[in-house]
Order: C-alpha cells, then sequence, then structure tokens
C-alpha cells in the first residue's frame, strides 16, 4: 500500500517523463537526430514554430473567442492527417459543427477523426486507441479530471488537465495542441502556470474589422520567439499571407495630420505600418490616455520627453493612439514615429505623403539606432517612400539611392525638422 502511494507521487511529481534513465550524461553523446521536426504545409504557421512541429511536444494556442482557433487548428489538422494519426477533441462544439466548419473549408473528411468529450481520461484513452501522433485539445479550459472536485475551467482543472496531457504527450511522443482562452486583459485565462508547462506558446492577434490575423510565438523551445506568422481570414478559412510588408497601410495616399509610417522590424521581415495619432482639448481632470497596439508606458514616457526636451506639452489634451492594422508593436522603433505623430496631431500639420520615419528615443530626448536600419529603409523604398527621418547612426554612409535621409539625433531635432517643412 505505501509502496504505490509512494509510486504514484512520484509519477504525479516527474517533470520529463520521457526518460526513465538516472545517471547524468554528457550532453556530447545526446543524439539531436532524434528531434523530428514534421513540416505543417502552412508556411507561416512553420515559420512561427521554427520549422514546423516537434514530435512530443506540446503547444498551446492563444487568442480572443472568434479569432480563428478552432479554423487554423483544423487547416492544420487536414494538412497532418495524411502523415499522421490525428484526432480533435473538442469540449466547446458538438461533433456537427465541427463537421460544417471542415465543409465549409473545403477538406477531405476521411482522416479527420474528432471526440466531443471533457472528461481527461477519456479524451486520453481514445488517442492511446488512435495511436495519434497529434492530439488537438479545444480548449484546454473545458477539460476535466474525475478526481479533483473542482469545475472545468477552474484553476486546478486547468493545471491538472494540462499536466496529464503534458505527461503524456512526452512519454508517447505525440504533438498536442491545447487552444487556451484568452481574458480581457489579454493574458491566457487559468494560470499561467499553463505557459510554463508547454514548450511553445503562441497567440493570435489581429482586431475584429479587419480580416488580419497574426500568429505571435511568445515562448518556443524549438524556435526564436516574436516570430510572426500572417493569415487573411477568408470565406473559406485562413489564408497565408507571404508578402506582408505593407498590408497594414490605411491606404490613403493623401497626407493627413496625426499619421505617421514607419517600418518596425517584427520577427524577421520588416513591415511597414501606419501610427495615428489624435490629440484633443481635455475636459477632465485626468486627461485620457489611449494607446491600442502599443505599450501605454511608451505612450507615457514620450509625452513626458516631448514636453521636456521639445517643448511641447499635452497636459491637458486626450491623447489616442492607435497602431493600424490590430497589429501590436513590441519594439522601440516606434518611439520617434510616435512623438511625431503626435506632434502632428497637437499641430494639425501633416508629415508630407511618402515620407516614413523610425528611431527609438531615450529619455534624456536622444535619438538612438535601432538594428537593421538599411533593411528597413530599403524595404520602404521598395514600396515607394522617398524620405525617410531616421537616428543619425542608422544613416548608411552612401546613403541610399532614390530616398533622401534626413538623420537626427534628438528629439528636438526631429521635431523642429517636421515642424519647419
Ligand atoms: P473560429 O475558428 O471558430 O474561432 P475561435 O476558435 O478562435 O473562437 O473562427 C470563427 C470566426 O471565423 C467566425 O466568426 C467565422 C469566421 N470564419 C470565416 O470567416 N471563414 C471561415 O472559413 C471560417 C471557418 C470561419
Ligand atoms: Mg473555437
Amino acid at each position: 500500500m505505501l509502496e504505490t502511494v509512494a509510486k504514484a507521487g512520484i509519477a504525479a511529481r516527474a517533470g520529463y517523463p520521457g526518460s526513465a534513465e538516472q545517471q547524468p550524461r554528457s550532453l556530447a553523446e545526446i543524439d539531436l537526430a532524434g528531434i523530428e521536426r514534421l513540416e505543417t504545409g502552412i508556411g507561416e504557421l512553420d515559420r512561427v514554430l521554427g520549422g514546423g512541429i516537434v514530435a512530443g511536444s506540446v503547444l498551446l494556442i492563444g487568442g480572443d473567442p472568434g479569432i480563428g482557433k478552432s479554423t487554423l487548428l483544423l487547416q492544420l489538422m487536414a494538412q497532418l492527417c495524411p502523415r499522421l494519426s490525428s484526432l480533435y477533441v473538442s469540449g466547446e462544439e458538438s461533433l456537427e459543427q465541427i463537421g460544417m466548419r471542415a465543409r465549409r473549408l473545403g477538406l477531405r473528411p476521411d482522416g479527420l477523426r474528432c471526440l466531443a468529450a471533457t472528461d481527461m481520461d477519456q479524451v486520453i484513452a481514445a488517442a492511446e486507441r488512435l495511436e495519434a501522433g497529434l492530439m488537438i485539445v479545444d480548449s484546454i479550459q473545458t477539460m476535466a479530471c474525475g478526481e479533483l472536485e473542482s469545475a472545468p475551467g477552474s484553476v486546478s482543472q486547468v493545471r491538472e488537465a494540462a499536466a496529464k496531457l503534458v505527461r503524456w504527450a512526452k512519454q508517447r511522443r505525440c504533438c498536442v495542441v491545447l487552444v487556451g482562452h484568452v481574458t480581457k486583459d489579454g493574458s491566457l485565462a487559468g494560470p499561467r502556470i499553463l505557459e510554463h508547462m508547454v514548450d511553445t506558446v503562441l497567440y493570435f492577434e489581429g482586431d475584429g474589422g479587419s480580416r488580419i490575423r497574426l500568429i505571435r510565438a511568445v515562448k518556443n523551445r524549438f524556435g526564436a520567439v516574436n516570430e510572426l506568422g500572417m493569415f487573411a481570414m477568408t470565406g473559406t478559412g485562413l489564408r497565408e499571407v507571404k508578402n506582408p510588408s505593407a498590408i497594414f497601410l490605411s491606404g490613403h495616399d493623401a497626407a493627413v495630420p496625426g499619421s505617421v509610417i514607419t517600418v518596425v522590424r517584427e520577427g524577421t521581415r520588416p513591415i511597414l505600418l501606419e501610427l495615428q495619432a489624435l490629440v484633443a482639448d481635455s475636459h477632465l481632470n485626468n486627461p485620457r490616455r489611449v494607446a491600442l497596439g502599443l505599450e501605454p508606458n511608451r505612450l507615457a514616457m514620450m509625452l513626458a520627453v516631448m514636453h521636456r526636451h521639445g517643448g511641447l506639452n499635452l497636459a491637458n489634451k486626450d491623447v489616442f493612439i492607435n497602431v493600424v492594422g490590430g497589429i501590436r508593436i513590441t519594439e522601440t522603433g516606434a518611439d520617434l514615429p510616435l512623438m511625431l505623430a503626435l506632434q502632428s496631431s497637437a499641430r494639425d500639420q501633416a508629415l508630407p505623403a511618402r515620407w516614413v520615419c523610425f528611431g527609438e528615443v531615450g529619455l534624456a530626448g536622444e535619438v538612438r539606432p535601432v538594428h537593421d536600419g538599411t533593411e528597413r529603409l530599403k524595404a520602404a523604398l521598395g514600396h515607394g517612400y522617398v524620405s525617410a527621418i531616421v537616428p543619425a547612426a542608422n544613416a548608411p554612409r552612401g546613403g541610399i539611392k532614390g530616398l533622401e535621409l534626413h538623420p537626427v539625433s534628438s528629439a528636438a531635432e526631429a521635431m523642429q525638422l517636421v515642424a519647419a517643412i
């Protein structure tokens, strides 16, 4: 009796149960050929995964309701099921609903095996019977372990269900994809611990109004993070966007106050984006500061730098910032364009058409270089831009043919340059 309790305890605590070996080994002896990476056939998804899905890995995919998680995973399964025995477990939808979606996506239904279940033991037993090499669990918040009394979706249930799946995936070398719900503030509902337990965490981004969907890797034990995959939601599912650099521009060619085009590097590609700012008189004691697609703290910092070093005080104004297309900027190259967009709106003075800008701004008002400056400039040139405001250290010595460069070394200099145009 004692022995069984002790054994159960060890099994439950074991972190990586894929190996029963107890002896330490030199890394030189480890055979890396054992890591099988399977291309999914969906190029943009392979890109965020770092080249494909790894056997025995556990992937968590989060995103707002209705953004396309179930759609993408059904498409993924259709790609992989000729090569891998696959199972789609849904705790949210009936088999009829999944069937309707598969038909809408134009997928061949043979090989697409689905199960509507929420009991963890039942799910794992079904996957065992199929000798599944790929299992999709939609969603982890609906799964429950019989031995726990709390309701599905509670922290302990989500944690235990995920732990069970991770253990099972490693033992059987099955790829498991978990769908996770996102709360209003954008983090995965349930415990953050889910992110620690899995190998890869992907997030869907995109705003409701646009068809563009982005997938970002925020954690990846088998590849780079912050890589972006781009898709468009169409009437027949998600389509890859292979050349995304300019899809986020709003399309109006005329210059408007408050709008600045920038080039960011999210992942390994330069992307042209439009930043919009609106500065309006405020009647509030605490004027509003709204930043969509950008870190609100970054906005607060830029407002302070503009006041202190550029002499532009927006303390009694409402300030709104939006990144067109629902993309989220995570790098600092958007500091300078953000500042110029604010100034442009405050002074009601548009930047000339076909100008771009990028650069990081420090608290001392200095403009710092960003990485891959030349590549960004070339991307802008390729899309017909004619002038660029850039950090002095980013301006290539010989210039760039066809692009007029305006190197700046301080925020004040950039603001004066624009005001004088
Ligand atoms: P879904 O994958 O169900 O979202 P999630 O699982 O993240 O909640 O996608 C739902 C939305 O996508 C729904 O509003 C309809 C739309 N959609 C399309 O536009 N085209 C399609 O081919 C499919 C299947 C869905
Ligand atoms: Mg769904």
